[in-house]
């Protein structure tokens, strides 16, 4: 019989309290800092967004010319940094890719703190840590993909926002307006959830006063799994195996009996539908419609209703963001790194708030292996 003590995935646990977000199944809702997130979707630039996560309020347009301007001045890749991802397989998984490199840009930018009692770093050192790595990655996940196509880098346009210079480092052409909107919503819908599996990781990491760029290499190492962020990737590849709405019907069938989960739906928190989804679904029309690729909200809808009606359990974000990220252009494998320039925010707003209120993360496991037992002929000294 299980302990009703043991927690398993610690789920319905409250294992702190946040300021930052409230996901609220009851109401399908999701607040960052108070605001519903749709609000913020369709109102904000996703630098305004970041500014809200870490300071607790939006910006004023002076605070926000001041983080833009830091944020487009720290957009470049070194090329120290440039000649590390050089070095690094094509045919690495691009999450790997952006591990690696934050990594190596923590090693760089915290070189000469010798001492482990100073890693965890003042609140106004994490500030500027967390605004180098927001700006920053945009170029990783861009010359990620282009590296892979076998194009040249992209510099970054420091006369464009940070939704529109992202698309133009990594298709080196000027970008639509409406893809510039969907994208920048997708970011602000991806910035944070509470304390999803990635977010909880860098916690823990940071509540043992490791460095900020610790915590995020953590972090992006628990969004890969497809229960988590690398499921925007597997929708894609789903929506590939199937091709076309007339064969969702058989596919779901074989499917379901060979047992498989269906990639993009299912949460664990939302029960009847995740607060994000309607949002990202509109974004995905207005792409459907910009691309006239009806073919694809077909597909989308069709093993959406299929699946819901014969299983009960909903899309959660990754599914209407797969196709919208491929309709825009990008690679199925960029899909997941997407989240991580997203999720940075949400990662080093916890870090910072766990760093400012800490406790060690530790919990109890109840033991379930053999019984006390003896090495043969072992005879304690004397
Ligand atoms: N496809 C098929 N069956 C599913 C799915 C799914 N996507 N999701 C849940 N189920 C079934 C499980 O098989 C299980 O059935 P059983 O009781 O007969 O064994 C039941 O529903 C409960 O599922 P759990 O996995 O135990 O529920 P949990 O709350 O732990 O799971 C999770 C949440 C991991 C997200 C799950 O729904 C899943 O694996 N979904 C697919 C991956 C995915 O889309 N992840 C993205 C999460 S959101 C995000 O990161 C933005």
């Amino acid at each position: 019989m299980t302990d009703p003590d043991i927690k398993k995935g610690l789920a319905g646990v409250h294992a702190d309290t946040t300021a930052i977000s409230k996901v609220n199944p009851e109401t399908n809702s999701l607040l960052y800092r108070g605001y519903p997130v749709q609000e913020l979707a369709a109102t904000q630039p996703f630098e305004a967004v970041a500014y809200l996560l870490w300071h607790g309020e939006l910006p004023t347009a002076d605070q926000l010319a001041e983080l833009q301007a830091v944020e487009r001045a720290n957009r470049s890749l070194p090329d120290d940094i440039r000649a590390f991802i050089d070095a690094m397989p094509t045919s690495a998984h691009p999450m790997d890719e952006a591990r690696t490199v934050v990594s190596l840009l923590g090693s760089f930018e915290t070189a000469g703190i010798a001492n482990v009692l100073d890693a965890a770093g003042t609140p106004a050192e994490n500030l500027d840590r967390s605004i180098r790595l927001f700006a920053i990655l945009p170029a990783i996940v861009a010359y990620g993909q282009r590296r892979r196509r076998g194009q040249e880098i992209v510099e970054p346009r420091e006369d464009l926002g940070y939704a529109a210079n992202f698309l133009w480092m990594t298709f080196g052409e000027e970008p639509d307006e409406a893809v510039v909107d969907a994208f920048n919503r997708s970011m602000i819908l991806y910035a944070e959830h509470s304390f999803n599996a990635s977010t909880f990781t860098a916690r823990v990491i940071a509540s043992t006063l490791s460095d900020l760029y610790s915590s995020v290499v953590g972090a992006i190492g628990a969004l890969k799994g497809p229960l988590h962020g690398g499921a925007n990737e597997a929708v894609m590849h789903i929506f590939d195996e199937i091709g076309s709405a007339d064969a969702v019907v058989a596919w779901l069938d074989d499917a379901l009996a060979a047992k498989r989960k269906i990639m993009g739906f299912g949460h664990r928190v939302y029960k009847r539908g995740d607060s994000r989804v309607p949002t990202m679904k509109a974004a995905l029309d207005t792409l459907v419609a910009h691309y006239d690729r009806p073919d694809v909200a077909e597909l989308y809808e069709t093993l959406e209703s299929e699946f819901v009606s014969r299983k009960g359990i909903y899309p959660n974000l990754d599914y209407p963001s797969g196709p919208a990220y491929s309709l825009m252009g990008f690679d199925t494998l960029t899909f997941t790194p997407l989240f991580i320039a997203a999720r940075i925010t949400g990662w080093t707003a916890h870090i910072m708030e766990q760093q400012a209120s800490n406790a060690l993360i530790r919990p109890l496991a109840a033991y379930s292996g053999s019984n006390e037992r003896h090495i043969e002929g072992y005879v304690p000294d004397a």
